[in-house]
C-alpha cells in the first residue's frame, strides 16, 4: 500500500484576494485577477501534485489539452525557476484530445505540446504518448496504450493523476462537443468523434469515463469570451448533451476550476 495518498493534494489557497467573485461551480474554485496570476496558481498545484505522485507511485501521469488557454501555463512550467524541479523524467505525458490532421499541421495539439514542453524538458521520449491521429483505429490504439502503461500501477491507482481541461464558448471540453456521439461512448477510454456536431476536423478524444476516473481534474478558463459558458455551468439548467463540461465529475478525485476575473459572470 502507498504510504501517502496524493489525493490529499497540497493545493494553493482558493482565494488569495478576498474581493474577487467566486462562481458557485462544482468542486473548488480558484479565481485570480489576471491570467498570469492564475497560471501561478495552477502551476503550483501541478508542481506539488506531480512530486507527491512520484513519491507515492514512482511516476506521474499527466494529460494535457490543446487550445490557446493552457499555452502560457505550459511555457511557464519550462522557464520559471520555481518549477525547475518538476519531475519530468518520471512523468508520462498524455493527450486529452487531438485533431485528425497530418502531423505537421499546425492545428495538431501535439505540435503545441512539443514546442512548449517536450522539446524543452528532459522527459524521456518513450513517456511522451502522442496520439497517432490519422490511423484508422487511432482511438483503440491509444486506449490500449493507456491500459498497458497504467496497468503497471497497483490496482486502484491505475488512473491518470492529473488532467488539464479547457472549456469552449459552446461548453465543450476535450473534444466532447454538444450533441456529438462521443458523449455517449460507454465502456471506452478514448474514441473518435466526428459528424455534424463536431467542429471540424474530426477528433480523437478521451471520454468522460477516463477523465472522471482521474485523481485530479483542473479546468482552466480565462477571458471574457468564456463568461457566458461559465454562467451556464453555474446555472446548471442545461443537460450534459447541451453543455458537455457538466459531464466532468470525478468519481473519487478532485475537481478544481481556475478562472481569471474576466471569465467570471
Ligand atoms: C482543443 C481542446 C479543447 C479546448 C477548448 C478551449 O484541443 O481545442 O482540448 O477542449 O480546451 O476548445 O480552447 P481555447 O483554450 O483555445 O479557448
Amino acid at each position: 500500500m502507498p504510504d501517502s495518498d496524493p489525493r490529499q493534494l497540497e493545493l494553493s489557497p482558493v482565494q488569495a484576494a478576498p474581493f474577487l467573485p467566486r462562481p458557485r461551480l462544482p468542486g473548488s474554485v480558484v479565481v485570480r485577477e489576471s491570467p498570469d496570476e492564475l497560471v501561478d496558481a495552477i502551476a503550483a498545484d501541478l508542481f506539488f501534485q506531480s512530486r507527491a505522485c512520484v513519491r507515492t507511485f514512482g511516476d506521474f501521469h499527466l494529460a494535457l489539452s490543446g487550445g490557446r488557454t493552457p499555452e502560457p501555463l505550459y511555457r511557464r512550467l519550462m522557464y520559471d525557476p520555481n518549477y525547475r524541479d518538476l519531475p519530468w523524467k518520471r512523468t508520462h505525458l498524455w493527450q486529452v484530445d487531438e485533431r485528425r490532421v497530418p502531423p505537421d499541421d499546425e492545428r495538431r495539439n501535439f505540435q503545441m505540446l512539443r514546442e512548449t514542453i517536450v522539446d524543452h524538458s528532459d522527459i524521456p521520449r518513450e513517456q511522451v504518448h502522442a496520439i497517432d491521429a490519422l490511423t484508422p483505429d487511432a482511438d483503440t490504439r491509444y486506449q490500449t496504450e493507456l491500459r498497458d502503461v497504467l496497468g503497471w500501477r497497483e490496482k486502484g491507482h491505475d488512473r491518470l493523476d492529473c488532467v488539464i481541461l479547457g472549456v469552449g464558448a459552446d461548453g465543450h471540453t476535450a473534444s466532447l462537443f454538444p450533441r456529438s456521439p462521443a458523449l455517449h461512448a460507454e465502456g471506452r477510454l478514448v474514441v473518435i468523434n466526428s459528424g455534424p456536431a463536431v467542429t471540424p476536423p474530426d477528433r480523437i478524444t478521451m471520454t468522460f469515463e477516463l477523465i472522471n476516473a482521474s485523481r485530479f481534474i483542473a479546468v482552466l478558463v480565462t477571458g471574457e469570451s468564456k463568461r457566458d459558458a461559465v454562467a451556464r455551468i453555474v446555472a446548471r439548467r442545461d443537460s450534459v448533451e447541451e453543455l458537455p463540461i457538466l459531464g466532468v465529475s470525478p468519481l473519487a478525485g478532485e475537481l478544481r476550476w481556475y478562472l481569471d476575473r474576466a471569465a467570471c459572470p
